[in-house]
């Protein structure tokens, strides 16, 4: 187990049935790190970051599964892990309402400037009822463009066709529903007000939002970001900012994580929300997303069907 005091309550279920080894700091451990934590280990328990690659697994021979505790698994090297005989399997499903929640949350802070505001009062600045203070974009009766279209999609979906917004969305499967139209890309990013992307990291979506989508986006739009930095090109997302191609941005990922780098310029923009990445930090989601990949790694010892393996599904979700 590569994070010491996870959630939830099967791994304690889990050490009934195993010998469990928990690697002591709560942060991404180094491959060398992870190699010797797993050296003996036939199953390891991991969360999205943890260094799952081609030499790890050559260091770790007896490893039968990598069971992650993250919808997302873009930290693992899937091909080398089928290579070697390594089964993989992601948490998908228990994580999607939470993460939705935050996409709408980063959505009504960065066009309402509450984070803004916030500091604002606290910094006891506030000494003027201005009919101009914190002046922001409306969110209801404007249009949001989801890009992708999988369970966290559709629960953004969801959420703006309550809070009024009409919704348009992008995914590979050109399919409509009772909430949301199918549009090409350039048609989502030109009529949105705010564009909340929600697709794995894979080739294809890596810097897929550059420069010239970020141009061709509407100068009051909102950009929101609970999939993975790396969807992003961030020196473009800061130009798009400073200069006005776009208004505000909602930021949960970045293409580094973790990133204390306090000169990161995303972090000096008052029309950017940045956050650690918590899309599923609620308890009950975290709890859950444990219990799902300790659930697999139970279903490996038992010889029992893996419940989420990886690959076993048309299109991998994100948060
Ligand atoms: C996920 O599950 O992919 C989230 O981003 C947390 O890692």
């Amino acid at each position: 187990v590569t994070r010491p005091g996870l959630p939830g309550k099967m791994l304690s279920e889990l050490s009934r049935s195993a010998s469990v080894v928990v690697h002591e700091q709560d942060a991404p451990p180094s491959v060398d790190a992870l190699a010797e934590l797993a050296a003996d280990a036939d199953i390891c328990l991991g969360v999205n970051g943890d260094p799952f690659n081609d030499e790890l697994f050559a260091r770790c021979p007896s490893l039968r599964l990598v069971a992650i505790a993250s919808a997302g698994y873009d930290s693992i090297d899937v091909e080398a892990a089928e290579r070697r005989g390594v089964a993989v399997t992601n948490a998908p499903g228990v994580l999607d309402e939470a993460t939705a929640d935050l996409a709408f949350g980063l959505l009504l802070a960065a066009r309402r400037r509450i984070v803004e505001a916030n500091r604002y009062v606290q910094a006891g600045e506030w000494n003027s009822t201005s009919l101009s203070l914190f002046v922001g974009r409306d969110v209801h009766s404007t249009q949001i463009g989801i890009v992708g279209y999988g369970a966290i999609g559709k629960a953004v979906a969801r959420r703006a066709a309550g809070f009024g917004m009409q919704v348009v969305h992008h995914s590979r499967t050109r399919e409509s529903d009772e909430l949301s139209t199918w549009v090409p890309l350039e048609e989502l990013l030109a009529g949105s007000d705010v564009v909340s992307l929600h697709v794995p990291l894979t080739p294809e979506t890596r810097g897929m939002i550059g420069a010239e989508q970020l141009r061709s986006m509407k100068p009051t739009a909102t950009l929101v970001n609970t999939a993975r930095g790396a969807v992003v090109d961030e020196a473009a997302l800061v130009t798009a900012l400073r200069e006005g191609w776009i208004g505000s941005a909602g930021i949960d990922v970045q293409a580094v994580e973790p990133n204390p780098d306090t000169s990161n310029p995303l972090l000096h923009l008052d029309n950017c929300v940045v956050l650690p990445h918590i899309g599923s930090a609620t308890e009950a989601a975290r709890a859950a997303m444990v219990d799902l990949a300790a659930s697999n790694a139970l279903a490996c010892l038992t010889g029992a069907p893996l419940l989420t393996p990886v690959g076993g599904k048309e299109e991998p979700v994100t948060s």
